[in-house]
Order: C-alpha cells, then structure tokens, then sequence
C-alpha cells in the first residue's frame, strides 16, 4: 500500500501568492495556445474587450449559490432574462419555458430525462429509446446510457450527412411505445449541416413522437447566418412539433463555459425535468438542473455577454464568421486532394481526402502551432479534418491556409508507419469481442499512448483509433482516461 508521501499533498503552509501564480502559469505550458487565436476547436474567443466583461460578470457572482433561486432573487431575474431572450432567438411562442445549464451536454441529459419520464408517466414505458441519426452529438449516448435509455442509430444521407426522415421514421415505427425521443441537430457538430427539422417534425407530430432538436452549436448562430442570406431549413420553435431544445451560450454568444439552455414547448413537459425530494433529514430540494449547489458566475457572465454585444455587434461577428467560412470551402474545393464534407450550413468545415494521409497531415499542422481537430471515420463519414471557426482565429485565415498547402505536400508520401500493420496483422486474429482490459492497456502502450500519455506518434495513434470498431475504440478511450486521471 502506497503511503501519502507519494503523492502530492496540501502544502503545510499556504503559499505565497507570486509562487502560487507562478506554479499555475507553468502548469499551462503544454495547454493549446488559443491566446495567439491560432486554435480551430475548443474556442470561442470573441476578443479582449468582451472578455473582460466576461470576466468581471462573472467574478461579481463567483460566489453566489445558484442552489436555492428564493435566496438568490438575483440569479433568477438574469435566469429568466437569458431564457426569454434564447426562446424569442428561436421564435418561441409564449409557452416556451426553459433552464440555464452548465453546458451542452447537461441541456441534452435533461431534455433526455424529462422526455423519458413524460412517456412513463403518459404512457407507462419501462425501458424506452431514443432515435438517433449517427451524426447527433455523443451527448445522448451518455444521456441514454445514464438514464437506463436504448439508442437506435440511423444512417444519414451520404451526400449531405443530413437525417434521412423516412428512415429514422421507420426506425422509431419499429420501436413502437418503447419511442420516447427522436433527435435532430441544427447544426450537427462533425458536418455542419442542419437536418431537415419539417419533414422530421412532421413525422413526429403525425405520431405523438417527442422531437428534441439539438442547437447547441447552431441554435444562436445560424438565424444571424439565415438574416445574412444562408438559407437553411427551419429548426426551431416556428417548426410544429418540435418539443424541446438546446442551444449553448457558450459556444457562438461566446458566454463563459457552464452557459447552455434547455427550452421546452411548454410546462407540462419541463415538469419531467424536475427533480424534488423531501425523503432526507435536511433541507427540502427542488433542482431544475443536475447540479445542485452551483456558482453564480455562469449566468451572470452569459448575462452579460448577451447585453455586451447585443444583437448588432452579433451580426458583425456573423458577418465575419460567414465571409470566412466561405473562403474556407473554396479554397478546400480548389485542392484537388481535399474533399468538403456537407454544406457548412455555419461557420465549420469538415474535408476529407483520398489520396493524403490526413492524420499526418494534422500533425503536421499541430507542430507548426495550429490546433486542428481530425474526426475518425464512423458509418458513412469518412476520416477528415474540422476546422470550428472563431471571431478571433480569422486574422490566420491567410496563413492558415498557407500552412495547409505546405503540409500537405510535407505529408503526400506519407505512409503509415508498422504499427497500423501490426495491428492489422492482430486483428485478424483476435476475437474483438472478447479483449479483455489488459490486453487493451498493451495496445495502448504499444501504440505509444500508455499510462495515460501520448508519448508516441498521435498520428499513429489516430490511424489505430480509425481503424478499430467503434466499440473497441470506446473501450480503449475509457482505459487511457482511466490511466490518465491518476493521482499526481
Ligand atoms: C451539436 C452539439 N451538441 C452538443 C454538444 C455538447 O456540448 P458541451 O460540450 O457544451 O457539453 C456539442 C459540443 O460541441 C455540439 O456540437
């Protein structure tokens, strides 16, 4: 048994604040560098003077407990202001009621929830399952595999990576009472596209289906890019038969992380999304959201980033954003190794390629001090590279793009190392199913990635990853991240 002294320990005396300061700064020496702009995910930078009344928003509230709404009157009044303003941007009518969450991924698992309990408690559903086309977000495969869900996956159109609506009606038809949601995104987040929400609405409407359309990512953003002249189909409240929705504020309001809604037709269905419990010694709880205690700074940073830009200073932004996505798709379409994957119906682009190795060719790109992101193959999306564009990564459009030609000849004869034919070579040996998590914590040190590092080359890493089953791979990620979370 390990004694404490092997691992870091409270300090016996607090710190001096310059030492304390200086030993965070070099904690973030291997962070992405996203102050330079020069990251394309994870960021959503909307430049200095917001982020400073982004910051004092939410140091004014860092402390305040958003537990207990009647304590904090003041929490609320901005909750309910930033509600209504996110249901009229999706053109609620006034049955439109909702919550500030902590992000994406809460809105969806609460959405997920109050979906399955309203098909329990309207139709008695025991186990029920949610309808998914394989482009919606990895977020309702957690809500499902949270809340005791099923999920059936649904191929979407090979060309445009939209939904199929007869396909994912067949797939709920064949799922019968046990249906209790189906999903679209506006936008889907690997494609930027936006599913054909009408058609699928329709579908739902006709059935008594609950249709969650996800705008995490598009929800705020894309009726700036509509107003700008980008036609998309409709998605939102406007659209019949649309039940409930996410869209964060903390990706295109460029709110503080911790800033998403979750809105719902109207109360008899956010009633599910509620939990309450007197059942314990202590104070009576009622949580709209899965967080209980929570800081007030969230909110009061979404607040306030909302009233900063306003809508004007948004549509610039949107202006910017779209000029830049264009050029973006036209200059992957004028590669001839690079092919655009979807429409950009927003301000990604995702391209594929079918004679360079892209994952070569993002390492490539990360070593010149980009952050570019490769998304793996999965159904029928190939392996590409997605490019999220920030308002303030555009002054690198130039030399973005410059980088990309450089690279791409850098990595055109390119060829996977051994690795990839070493496990090729085991692969066919190997019954999948039946790894077990020793053998995998071995492929993960062999493809240089074990104790929860990438020590080795992340393009072989990525190669590996790509050409596994989505289940394997699930498993392997599971293991590095349990490797990696370790005690320091
Ligand atoms: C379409 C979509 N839905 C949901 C999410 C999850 O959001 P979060 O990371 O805030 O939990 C994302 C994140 O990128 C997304 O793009």
């Amino acid at each position: 048994m390990s004694t404490p002294s092997e691992f870091k320990t409270l300090p016996a005396h607090g710190l001096a604040r310059d030492e304390l300061f200086a030993r965070m700064e070099s904690f973030r020496r291997e962070d992405i560098d996203w102050r330079s702009g020069r990251a394309w995910a994870y960021v959503f930078d909307p430049g200095e003077e917001a982020r400073e009344v982004i910051k004092r928003a939410y140091m004014m509230y860092l402390t305040e407990n958003g537990l207990d709404p009647t304590a904090f009157p003041s929490l609320l009044t901005m909750e309910r202001e930033v509600v209504s303003i996110s249901a009229a941007h999706l053109r609620a009518g006034p049955e439109v009621v909702g919550n500030f969450t902590s992000g994406g991924t809460e809105s969806i698992i609460l959405a997920t929830k109050a979906a399955r309990d309203f098909a329990r408690a309207t139709r008695g559903v025991e186990r029920g399952a949610i309808v998914l086309p394989t482009t919606a977000h990895a977020a309702f495969h957690k809500a499902a595999h949270y809340l005791g869900l099923d999920t059936v996956l649904v191929d979407v159109d090979p060309d445009s990576f939209r939904a199929v609506p007869a396909a994912l009606e067949a797939a709920a038809l064949e799922l019968g009472e046990r249906c209790v949601m189906v999903v679209a995104s506006a936008v889907s987040y690997a494609h930027c596209v936006v599913d054909p929400v009408p058609e699928i609405a329709a579908i739902c409407e006709r059935h008594g289906w609950w249709l969650h359309v996800d705008g995490c990512m598009g929800g705020f953003l894309l009726p700036y890019f509509r107003r700008l002249g980008r036609e998309h189909p409709d998605f939102d409240f406007s659209v019949p038969g649309v039940s409930s929705m996410s869209m964060d504020l903390h990706k295109y309001a460029f709110a503080a992380k911790g800033a998403s809604v979750v809105l719902y037709r109207d109360k008899s269905l956010r009633r599910h999304q509620i939990f309450s419990c007197a059942n314990w010694t202590g104070y009576t709880i009622s949580n709209a959201t899965v967080q209980s205690s929570k800081s007030g700074g969230p909110v009061a940073a979404a607040w306030a980033v909302l009233h900063h830009f306003g809508d004007a200073g948004y549509m610039k932004i949107a202006e910017a954003l779209l000029a830049a996505t264009d050029r973006v798709r036209t200059w992957v379409e004028a590669q001839p190794d690079l092919q655009a994957l979807g429409r950009s119906d927003m301000s990604h682009v995702a391209f594929a390629s079918d004679s360079i190795d892209l994952f070569a060719l993002v390492d490539a790109m990360n070593q010149r001090g980009w952050y570019v992101q490769a998304q793996l193959s999965y159904g029928n999306s190939p392996a590409n590279v997605h490019l999220c564009l920030n308002p303030e990564s555009l002054r690198w459009l130039d030399d973005l793009l410059a980088d990309f030609e450089t690279c791409i000849e850098q990595v055109r004869e390119t060829k996977p190392g051994p690795l990839l034919a070493m496990i090729e070579g085991a692969l066919g040996q190997v019954d999948l199913e039946a790894i077990d998590d020793q053998t995998l914590r071995q492929m993960l040190e062999m493809a240089g990635a074990g104790g929860g590092e990438i020590g080795g080359d992340r393009a072989d890493v990525s190669r590996v990853l790509d050409r596994l089953p989505a289940s394997l791979r699930a498993r392997i990620l599971t293991e590095f991240m349990n490797e990696s979370y370790r005690r320091a």
